[in-house]
């Protein structure tokens, strides 16, 4: 049932990396996760081994109201993959017409995905404002803002802290609570990589849920089409998305209780 959405200001910050490598850590730790793409760029799929030639998905074909189970495929992680299907522009318009006309269009097979009250939703969005984010984000448990530690991320700060970044008044004020921001890219042998990571990390207290550093085996493994902690679970960046599921994994309500495996000894 949880929904999380990754979603950012910015495009290119790690978002759709952390969104893969999350679900799949989440997966490790036992829970039965599946990875939606809501981007038109159509790039989830490659964490997960999907070839680049095979363009099916879900949101390219929502206007025809595709069930999701017949969409869906089970990867090699284990993860539950829903690509967003491969789309061009005057698609991608359209699609976003569609939603905006008629939200259940979308509404309505997120509200039968989010039924199963056992399966963890990680939903994978566009960069800054989008009618798909608007539609998921009071539907979502935890909103996980991706930035980098860099001088405009630091200047980002304000619009996350007081939710203005996904919202105006009282609808800000009720995202604020639930969002939480994962520092991408951080490097610690540079001296502003440092002094950006620190001003958030002051900024934000525990609403920083973490950070994952810079690392080469993060790029390496999406040219693999595999998973930072199947190539390199011994390194930093593993250790570091671990630590970013334990974080959402603390961040996110209870398991209900006819889940929890303790109910059936009482
Ligand atoms: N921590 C990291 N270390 C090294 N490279 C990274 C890291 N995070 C992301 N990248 C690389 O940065 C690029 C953009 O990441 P991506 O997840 O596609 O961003 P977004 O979804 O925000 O547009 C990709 O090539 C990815 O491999
Ligand atoms: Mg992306």
């Amino acid at each position: 049932m949880p929904l999380i959405c990754f979603a950012s200001p910015k495009g290119g910050v790690g978002k759709t990396t952390l969104a893969a490598n999350v679900a799949d850590a989440l997966r490790r730790n036992g829970r039965r996760v599946l990875v939606m793409d809501f981007d038109p760029q159509n790039t989830l799929r490659l964490h997960f081994g999907v070839p680049l030639t095979d363009g099916a998905g879900f949101m390219a074909d929502l206007p025809k109201r595709p069930d999701w189970r017949n969409v869906v495929r089970q990867t090699a992680s284990g993860v539950m993959l829903l690509p967003h299907g491969s789309i061009d522009i005057r698609g991608t318009l359209g699609l976003s017409h569609a939603i905006e006309r008629d939200p259940e269009l979308l509404a309505a097979p997120m509200r039968a995905i989010l039924a199963d009250p056992g399966l963890l939703v990680i939903a994978d969005t566009p960069p800054g404002a989008s009618h798909a984010l608007n539609l998921l984000a009071p539907m979502s448990q935890l909103v996980v803002a991706v930035l980098l530690a860099d001088a405009t991320s630091a200047a980002l700060v304000p619009d996350i802290d007081n939710g203005r970044f996904l919202g105006a008044g009282t609808m800000a004020a009720l995202f604020a609570g639930r969002l939480r921001v994962v520092l991408n890219g951080v490097d610690p042998n540079a001296r502003l990589s440092r002094a950006a990571a620190e001003t958030v990390a002051r900024h934000l207290g525990p609403r920083l849920l973490g950070a994952v550093c810079r690392e080469e085996v993060v790029a390496e493994a999406l040219a693999a089409q595999r998973l930072v902690l199947d190539i390199a679970p011994n390194s930093r960046a593993a250790e570091d998305l671990r630590e970013i599921a334990r974080g959402v994994e603390a961040a996110l309500p209870p398991v209900p209780e006819p889940f929890q495996a303790s109910w059936g000894a009482r």
